[in-house]
């Protein structure tokens, strides 16, 4: 026969509260649901834009992406038919053909249009990489592109990414075209010229892995507090969100929120996108890729949600679902890093959303 001592039965009693609170937390955090209603849309339950890069391709020829995209987001993104090669793909030759399908898109269904975007290191047409010139010339060039594509569009894109992904990590400014041709003062060059266009749409500087690159977002930052000291019209910083699972970590992202959101500029959680598989394993998705997706999610929202709703510019992410997300195709892998799966059924991460965003 055993006897139990008083402090024995209270260290059991300890354990069993511990066991309790850890099971409810479980519980809090426990599956999310990936049956959960598709209405109302997402963007009807959010007091931010939540919007999606669109591709014309699918969006052509795709009934039930066509139906999501109007049913759940307000925002569009350009995905690549904004970029230099397909605006000015031959010099002085501007194409908005498709753009204006894409506006037109947007104008009948009510959706916001971010422009995406006026000056990146990629996706330049042929004939720009080739220019040899001098540093006027290259000027004309970059405000020949800017003004002529934001006065096209004038009235009608609310917000453009105006530099793309400027710094390297070691938080120099990247050496693009731009940076060679015409020195640092390319930048603020663009914002200038794309202001004189349109003075009513909103600017920014949209760039990545500022939550992991602590030298690249003093960059970033210490140019907009320059910018805002002399007047150079800039009015919102982009935080390109591809990141998986496990990183950036949670501290990492919301620590970055936070330090990004003194500049007092609006913020946009763009390009979001929660890879699974970011070692290019063989692996199908499964439950507890899910959960730990949601669990991303979930951070990531809450964070945005504690910004103060005035620099809440939205969430965007980069494509509906994991049929047209650029990673597959792109890094040459499986992965499943949207809100809805191939067959366009929602996944965790979307319900998960769904019940954060009405805050
Ligand atoms: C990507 C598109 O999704 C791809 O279709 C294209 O082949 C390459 O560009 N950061 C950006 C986006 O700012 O413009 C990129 O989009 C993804 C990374």
């Amino acid at each position: 026969m055993s006897t139990v001592l008083p402090c024995e039965k209270m260290h059991r009693s300890f354990y069993v509260l511990v066991l309790l609170i850890l099971s409810v937390s479980a519980c809090k955090l426990e599956r999310v649901e990936s049956n959960c209603d598709l209405s109302p849309g997402l963007y009807e339950l959010s007091n931010f834009p939540i919007g999606m890069a669109v591709d014309l391709n699918f969006l052509d020829f795709d009934l039930e992406y066509e139906r999501l995209l109007n049913q759940q987001f307000n925002q569009i993104t350009p995905e690549n038919i904004f970029k230099p090669s397909y605006l000015q793909p031959s010099e002085g030759q501007f194409f908005f053909n498709d753009a204006d399908r894409l506006v037109a898109y947007s104008e009948s269904r009510n959706k916001m249009l971010h422009g995406h975007t006026l000056l990146w290191h990629k996706q330049l047409p042929q004939w720009m990489e080739d220019f040899q010139g001098s540093k006027s010339e290259w000027e004309n060039i970059l405000k020949t592109h800017i003004q002529t594509i934001v006065a096209h569009f004038k009235g009608k894109v609310r917000a453009w990414d105006v530099v793309n992904e400027a710094f390297d990590e070691d938080g120099s400014l990247r050496e693009s075209i731009w940076k060679k041709n015409i020195g640092i003062g390319y930048i603020e060059k663009a914002f200038e010229y794309a202001h004189a266009a349109d003075p009513d749409a909103l600017l920014f500087l949209n760039d990545y892995n500022l939550s992991i690159s602590p030298q690249k977002r003093k960059a970033l930052l210490s140019m907009v507090e320059d910018f805002q000291r002399r007047g150079v019209p800039i009015h919102g910083i982009g935080l390109q969100m591809h990141i998986n699972i496990a990183f950036p970590s949670d501290p990492e992202i919301g620590a970055c929120l936070q330090e990004v959101a003194k500049s007092g500029l609006v913020l946009h959680l763009s390009e979001v996108d929660i890879a699974v598989n970011p070692y290019s394993r063989d692996i199908d998705f499964n439950s507890n890729l899910a959960q730990r997706q949601a669990k991303k999610m979930a951070f990531l929202v809450r964070a945005f949600q504690s910004l103060p709703k005035h620099q809440q510019y939205g969430i965007s992410f980069w494509g509906l679902s994991d049929l047209d997300s650029w990673i597959p195709s792109y890094f040459g892998r499986k992965d499943y890093p949207l809100l809805f799966d191939r067959n366009y059924s929602a996944k965790p991460m979307y319900c998960q959303l769904k019940v954060l965003l009405p805050e």
